[in-house]
């Protein structure tokens, strides 16, 4: 079994998801022996930006020219982590009413059609296997119901289709 632990924060010691995904991946071990831990640190990972290069993710991929692999390189390889986990923990640190733009960079990478994103009678379908995906999202301001900073707590801060109440 492998976990991968996915660090978006821009801050290391103080980090509140950090500490928090390393406690949640603590604890799988404990309860996964002989599982392995694989720690992708986002702010020590170079995320290209999506570019007009992003276009060559539609052609075959014998018809790619070196700048356009190496352009690529580091999304299949994000991408390749993903799929060998069976479970994923993405530290989400609330950065300007947002997800951090490391993550934003991640997602970017990873979202791809054709390896991990298709289109089926029901129109878009994710195409890796089942997988549990943990988010763990850290904020310093208070959002309560009610209060005029609701709205920017609740429905604008959606991340991989989720829901943070
Ligand atoms: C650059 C920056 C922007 C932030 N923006 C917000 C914000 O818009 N709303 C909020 O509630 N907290 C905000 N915070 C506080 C963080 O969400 C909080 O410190 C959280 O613990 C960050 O996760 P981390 O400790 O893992 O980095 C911000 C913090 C930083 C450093």
């Amino acid at each position: 079994m492998k976990l991968l632990q996915i660090d978006p924060s821009a801050r290391h010691t103080s980090s509140v998801t950090r500490r928090l995904t390393a406690k949640f991946a603590e604890e799988w071990r404990k309860n996964h022996s002989g599982g392995e831990v694989i720690r992708r640190d986002l702010s020590a990972t170079a995320l290209p930006l999506i570019t007009d290069d992003w276009g060559s993710t539609q052609l075959e991929d014998s018809k790619l020219t070196p700048a356009q692999r190496s352009y690529l390189s580091t999304s299949d390889e994000l991408i390749e982590e993903l799929r060998a986990a069976d479970t994923a923990v993405i530290g989400a640190p609330m950065y300007n009413f947002s997800i951090s733009s490391l993550l934003k960079a991640w997602i970017d990478q990873i979202v791809r059609i054709g390896k991990t994103r298709g289109y089926g009678p029901n129109g878009g379908q994710g195409l890796l296997e089942k997988k549990k995906v943990v988010v763990i999202i850290s904020r310093g301001g208070a959002y309560e119901k009610g209060t005029a900073m609701e709205v920017f707590g609740h429905r604008r801060w959606r991340i991989c289709g989720g829901d943070d109440r």
